[in-house]
């Protein structure tokens, strides 16, 4: 199936400033999935569009037998150079590549889930995640929570400024173009300050409310272990900016 992707994952120029735009804190994502890998015990993991490496990479240093996969050939080159290509396996592609692996954690981050924009396509990367872990494996990924409605945030256009060590002084900012059942269309706009080049990316995000998570989670054979509202593990609230769920392979 060929995967939609936005021109934030594959216009060079995009992708060589992603790193610079979206490095984690810390105690966020790295951090909660390092942890949760850790308590289960888990040795082998699928990092689910996995992007340029940025997590990625903590677990392969970590010593887990690591996939990475990822749609987009642009990004899936950074993580490759990033983390060697011997020391990971790098599957070019979407989740229709996994086979029956027997792997003991799958994780989305970064907000991969909300790019699934079809209950159809949602659908299938689930019972394809549940076909590649082992029984008693484990599904964790975030969502924004729908009911805080970040994206009236990002409509209010606040400008940032940051710097990238190659491409200089870059402005972002965030334009709503559309919010319908679900789901947001919202354009991501750079200005890079030093050459006066100007690009854009047109990102669709879906919105899945618990209840839908939770059964589209279980219909493709997972229970809900737990659900978390943080990275440090806080309950899940009506209030929680995230969505942050983690099942079982039944
Ligand atoms: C915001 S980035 C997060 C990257 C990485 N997980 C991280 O935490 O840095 C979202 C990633 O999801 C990937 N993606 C989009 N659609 C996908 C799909 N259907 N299957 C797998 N990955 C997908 C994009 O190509 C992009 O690399």
């Amino acid at each position: 199936m060929v995967v939609p992707l936005s021109a934030e994952f594959t216009d060079p120029r995009l992708v060589a400033v992603y790193d610079t735009l979206n490095a984690y804190d810390s105690g966020t994502q790295p951090a909660f999935y390092l942890r949760l890998a850790e308590d289960l015990g888990a040795r082998s993991v699928i990092d689910v569009g996995c992007g340029t490496g940025l997590i990625t990479r903590e677990f392969v240093d970590r010593g887990y037998a690591v996939t990475a996969l990822e749609p987009s050939t642009e990004m899936i080159a950074v993580a490759r150079r990033r983390i060697g290509e011997d020391r990971a396996t790098f599957l070019a592609g979407d989740t229709a590549l996994l086979g029956a692996a027997g792997i003991d954690l799958a994780f989305l981050s970064g907000h991969v889930a909300q790019f699934f924009l079809t209950d159809e396509s949602w659908r299938q990367a689930l019972t394809d995640l549940r076909r590649a872990l082992r029984t008693g494996g484990t599904l964790a990924f975030e969502t924004r929570n729908p009911a805080m409605r970040e994206w009236e945030a990002w409509a209010d256009g606040t400008r940032r400024v940051s710097v990238d060590p190659v491409a200089g002084r870059i402005e972002t900012w965030t334009g709503v173009d559309d919010v319908d059942d679900g789901v947001v269309s919202c354009t991501l706009h750079y200005r890079f300050l030093d050459t006066g080049v100007e690009l854009a990316a047109a990102n669709r995000l879906r919105f899945r409310t618990l209840g839908e998570l939770e059964a589209s989670v279980t219909d493709a054979g997972f229970a809900i272990a737990e659900t978390f509202g943080g990275w440090d593990r806080r309950p899940l609230q009506a209030d929680s900016a995230e969505i942050i769920l983690v099942a079982r392979a039944v």
